[in-house]
């Protein structure tokens, strides 16, 4: 769903400049990990999440059944936020109201939430910020700007809507009112770390009043990170589950991605990413400067489904054996230089090889010009001699680095090499011969 793929291929062009936000990008370049949670009425029959009545896979009055049998009965924010930390993730972004205009906390705009309209009957968001916040995780706010159930929002089903915003202009003014209101009240409530705006691709900059929107925000909280999904005015770009194969060109990047091939709680969905595709995946992001965006679809009773608390664990256990090859570090080397993902230490002195492949083998660095210090394989204290091959005495073109891995350290999913050099990375990127 989405736009996405069209984000990637001519990306939406933000309008702040990079320097003047570098300073509050740098706790989100660092953190690499976040887990997105959709969680909503749509779990209750286990349903696509607010396109199943826009698509007329199910009408709108039976989808907004769901409602009464939405109950949050086994609900755990704290079990939530400890396995958000076991998983590595740095930040979590839940989603506060989907296009379905459901909210997740007492709005008091006169509007669908969990509390007046569910047995849930409680703000699911106050605790689950709280709990984040006692393990140290930044929290993010998803929040549709889509509304499909508001009255005054023009949009409805695929094939018809309420009214066209040229010709009603005042109710449009009224919807504006409405959702920058909800914003609002989730600043004020819980100041949120992170927005992540979805939906802009149905009106304007203007007739979001985009710019209006995220000065707002920073009212509030002048360190808020808004996503690339508000017309331009976002800090960020946001590819959706399309994976990018050259380094995309933007200075901060976040791919989100499902576990199976859902967003939401959709039990007929068995088609799961292993743990082993997952941080492949997340290797890559990372090496290519991005940030992984993982996503989870709790039931209708708050508890997680086992696969997705499985490829969660799995994925921590992994980055904590390999925490300093993947967090605060940069983007590695650029395509042509190694098969596989790379990392680099802020100081450029330390390179991370990821190592795609599970068994025995010899690795190949090109165009390497530093000097090796030291070969470490990450989380196992074991040293390995690197050899170099066909240097030329009198040439500039470094010689290629072969490094034999001992099948016995390899590691269960991914291994990572850590090559120490001598001084900062030095690349030679030339085409061979004398150059
Ligand atoms: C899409 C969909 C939405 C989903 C979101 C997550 O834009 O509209 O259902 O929540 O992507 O990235």
């Amino acid at each position: 769903m989405g736009l996405c793929f069209i984000c990637l291929q001519a990306p939406a062009q933000q309008k702040t400049n990079a320097d003047s936000i570098r300073e509050k990008m740098q706790w989100f370049a660092d953190a690499k990990l976040g887990i997105f949670i959709h969680w909503g009425i749509y779990s209750v029959n286990g349903i696509d999440e607010s396109w199943s009545f826009h698509n007329k896979k199910i009408s709108y009055p039976d989808y907004m059944k769901q409602l009464s049998r939405f109950t949050a009965s086994a609900y755990k924010p704290e079990a939530w936020a400890a396995l958000i930390k076991e998983s590595g993730a740095r930040y979590a972004v839940i989603t506060t109201k989907h296009h379905d205009g459901v909210a997740l906390w007492p709005t008091k705009q006169n509007h669908f939430n969990v509390v007046d309209n569910t047995p849930a009957k409680r703000d699911l968001l106050k605790p689950f910020y709280a709990a984040l916040d006692r393990q140290g995780i930044k929290r993010g706010a998803y929040f549709s700007l889509i509304d499909w159930s508001h009255p005054d929002y023009p949009g409805f089903l695929n094939d018809s809507s309420r009214y066209k915003v040229a010709d009603d202009p005042a109710r449009w003014e009224r919807f504006q009112h409405f959702f920058q209101a909800q914003i609002n009240e989730i600043n004020l409530a819980y100041k949120p770390d992170l927005w992540w705006f979805d939906g802009d691709w149905e009106h304007s900059a203007d007739e979001w009043q985009a710019k209006k929107v995220k000065e707002d925000i920073l009212k509030i909280n002048p360190a808020a990170i808004v996503n690339g999904r508000l017309q331009g005015f976002g800090d960020y770009e946001t590819p959706e589950q399309n994976f990018p194969v050259s380094r995309p060109p933007f200075n901060w990047w976040e791919l989100c991605m499902t576990t199976n091939n859902n967003w939401g709680y959709h039990p007929d969905d068995t088609n799961y990413k292993t743990p082993f595709e997952v941080i492949s995946i997340f290797a890559d992001v990372v090496g290519n400067g991005g940030n992984l965006l993982l996503d989870i679809g709790p039931k209708e009773d708050g508890s997680i489904p086992a696969e997705q608390i499985h490829i969660l664990k799995e994925l921590g256990k992994w980055n904590k054996k390999h925490a300093e090859a993947v967090f605060g570090t940069l983007p590695g080397l650029p395509a042509g230089h190694f098969y596989g993902p790379s990392t680099l230490s802020k100081d450029s002195v330390t390179l991370y090889l990821f190592l795609p492949d599970r068994s025995a083998g010899d690795i190949m660095i090109k165009g390497l010009s530093n000097k090796i210090k030291d070969v470490e394989i990450v989380g196992e204290s074991q040293h390995l001699s690197p050899k170099i091959v066909g240097k030329i005495s009198w040439s500039p073109v470094p010689g290629l680095v072969f490094i034999h891995v001992p099948g016995k350290f390899k590691d269960e999913y991914m291994t990572v090499l850590k090559v120490s050099l001598q001084g900062r990375l030095k690349l030679y990127r030339g085409q061979g011969g004398l150059k």
